[in-house]
């Protein structure tokens, strides 16, 4: 293959995440720039991003805005700690935030990732019952296929087999809620599933076997990304939230893929009609292009750590990068640009158009289930005899031959394109995966 652009010599020192490695130096799939709706290979061929890259760059590429935001605030502020200091960009961005979160949820801290925004809700959760004297609360409720993130909090509260084979027990005094995906009653759903309400019920058994008084938190992706696209069923939602009052447990979203309009709308809390206590976010925060992560806790939450003596810090936690200025000069230009284009409702608009174009793969062969909302889709197929994930691996790199990125869990196809996608463009990425589908063995 003759390459447009050079690819790197070294290939070896790069321990690359989440990557079968020794596959990926044999073909290295790799991007050298990116605009709009397309990355350029190293080969020199325009991929389409039907992505968003990782679920994150939902304003599209190369948004000039945020170029320009950096460059400036690169070159005005390299960096301000944030640590008994601040930059102004820092308050800006916090109050732009918290006009865009449901009330109460208007106390923004700043983390830099998505791993790091839950970990930082876990803590809250526990150091807000001790700030109130509830100091037996510690015990954290995750939930079976939930993704969140890899740090220590983040993969306990998950529920991701491969975290407990490779990393071992995890933090103790953590529990599941069963996972809602019931292929057998909801498969080929469109939008929310009608059944599996009553799985939140399982909160109440858990909560019994703990006792109340032990238990801290519950976090839930709404919609569940990373584990193939789980849309939460009719009602489950607001009877987690219910049981969550009656017992005095923070119920956290953790809307890291669901934020910042993925759904048509601010957060999935307002597309759901669900006000957790505390919500983390990131990836579309700054639409990618400085890394940067946030939770916003209700204003009791906030409240309950601002007590005793003034010069004493309230919450003992923080990030030396926590509200660098160019993640906060990049958000602030992600989110005029969000506004200004409208993009949110634009995701709302063509809900409808996606959804009825990834349901036509419903007649691809070995597609066993297909799920969207908002402006994300998933096309799952059934597992090749003794080879999980492997119809699945190969689908994404027949994708990125034939022009496209998509992103596989074992044998299921997410997309999730920049909001900015067209419909010829949804066309072009459906017709391209139908081939994929249809060309694997
Ligand atoms: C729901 C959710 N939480 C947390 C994370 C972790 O985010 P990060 O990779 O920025 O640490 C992700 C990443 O995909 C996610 O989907």
């Amino acid at each position: 293959m003759t390459y447009a652009h050079p690819i790197p010599n070294d290939l070896d020192s790069f321990w690359m995440p989440f990557t079968p490695n020794r596959q990926f130096k044999k073909e290295p799939r790799i991007v050298v720039s990116a605009k709009d709706m397309h990355y350029t290979s190293a080969d020199g061929r325009p991929i389409l991003d039907g992505s968003a890259g990782l679920w994150c760059v939902n304003a599209g590429h190369g948004r000039q805005r945020i170029v320009d935001a950096i460059t400036q605030s690169a070159n005005t502020l390299d960096f301000a700690p944030s640590f008994q200091y601040a930059n102004p960009a820092a308050f800006e961005l916090a109050s732009r935030i918290s006009s865009l979160t449901p009330d109460p949820l208007n106390r923004i801290f700043f983390t830099n990732s998505g791993s790091e925004a839950v970990d930082t809700a876990l803590k809250i959760a526990i150091a807000y019952h001790r700030a109130r004297g509830d100091g037996t609360r510690t015990r954290l409720i995750g939930r079976e296929r939930g993704y969140h993130g890899v740090g220590f909090g983040g993969i306990s509260v998950g529920g991701i087999v491969a975290n407990r084979k490779f990393f071992g027990s995890l933090l103790t005094g953590v529990d599941h809620l069963p996972h809602t995906h019931l292929p057998k009653l909801n498969s080929f759903s469109k939008g929310q599933p009608e059944h599996g309400a009553e799985l939140a019920d399982d909160l109440e058994r858990i909560v019994q076997l703990h006792d109340p008084s032990t238990v801290a938190a519950v976090i839930v992706e709404p919609m569940a990304g990373s584990t193939g696209v789980l849309v939460p069923p009719r009602g489950y939602l607001q009877r987690l939230r219910s049981i969550c009052d009656k017992y005095g447990i923070l119920l956290i979203f953790d809307e890291v893929i669901s934020g910042f309009g993925r759904l048509g709308t601010n957060f999935a809390a307002d597309r759901f009609g669900v006000v957790p206590d505390m919500m983390t976010m990131a990836k579309g925060l700054t639409n990618a292009a400085v890394p940067m992560g946030a939770v916003a806790a209700s204003e009791a939450i906030y409240d309950a750590f601002m007590t005793g003596p003034e010069h004493v810090i309230e919450l003992f936690h923080g990030y030396t990068y926590s509200a660098h200025p160019m993640a906060c000069a990049a958000g602030l230009a992600a989110l005029e640009i969000y506004r200004e284009g409208s993009l949110f409702d634009r995701v709302a608009e063509l809900e409808g158009y996606w959804e009825e174009k990834i349901h036509s793969l419903a007649e691809a062969r070995k597609v066993i289930d297909i799920r969207n909302i908002g402006l994300v889709g998933a096309i799952e197929m059934s597992p090749r005899d003794g080879e999980p994930g492997k119809r699945g691996f190969e689908a994404m790199i027949k994708a990125f031959e034939k022009g496209a990125m998509v992103r596989v869990t074992g044998d299921i196809i997410a997309l999730s394109p920049p909001f900015i996608i067209s419909k010829d463009q949804i066309d072009e990425l459906v017709d391209l995966v139908r081939d994929v589908v249809n060309e694997i063995d």
